[in-house]
């Protein structure tokens, strides 16, 4: 019977966490504060496979910035400040090198985060976002080079 309870509540929770999920979809764009990483339609961009590509495959892709800017807003943005304009709590996005050089090591914080002491200053997004979504939010952040 307690076995019983236990999973019943166990299935509550996760039943309630997926509507949460679900109905915090719309208002995504205005809640930068989202701790969950929200899920990115990549529909209209070329699938890249399961291999990292070095370089960014969509850079000044308008398509991919688009995506890009809404996937940045619901993932990036709370820490690393609307618009791309850093407000000090992580570092300023705008500064990274462009083209192949910012390219490696975007991947490489993107795909592992930033651990260090045990403190993590920024989660890890290989699991929870793809490649395509990563690379336009890449193509998204160059974008924004350009307009300062
Ligand atoms: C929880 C806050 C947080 C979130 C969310 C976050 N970051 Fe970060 N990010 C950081 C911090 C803090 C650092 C600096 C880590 C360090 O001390 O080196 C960082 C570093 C980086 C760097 C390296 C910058 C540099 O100058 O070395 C890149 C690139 C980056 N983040 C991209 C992203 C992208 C893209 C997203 C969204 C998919 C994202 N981050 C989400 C906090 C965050």
């Amino acid at each position: 019977m307690t076995f019983f309870l236990r999973t019943a509540s166990a299935f509550a929770i996760a039943g309630l966490a997926a509507f949460a999920g679900a109905s915090a979809l719309p208002t995504a764009a205005v809640a930068h504060g989202d701790v969950t990483p929200q899920a990115v339609d990549v529909t209209g961009l070329e699938p890249l496979g399961d291999e990292w590509v070095e370089e960014n495959p969509y850079r000044g892709d308008a398509k991919a910035i688009e995506i890009g800017s809404s996937a940045y807003n619901q993932n990036c943005a709370r820490c690393h400040g609307l618009e791309v304009i850093s407000g000090g709590v992580a570092p300023d996005l705008r500064y990274l090198p462009q083209g192949l050089e910012g390219d490696e090591w975007y991947v490489m914080r993107v795909r592992n985060g930033v651990v260090r002491n045990g403190m993590t200053y920024m989660p890890a997004f290989e699991e929870t976002l793809s490649q395509e979504a990563l690379w336009a939010i890449r193509a998204y952040i160059e974008e924004k080079y350009t307009e300062e």
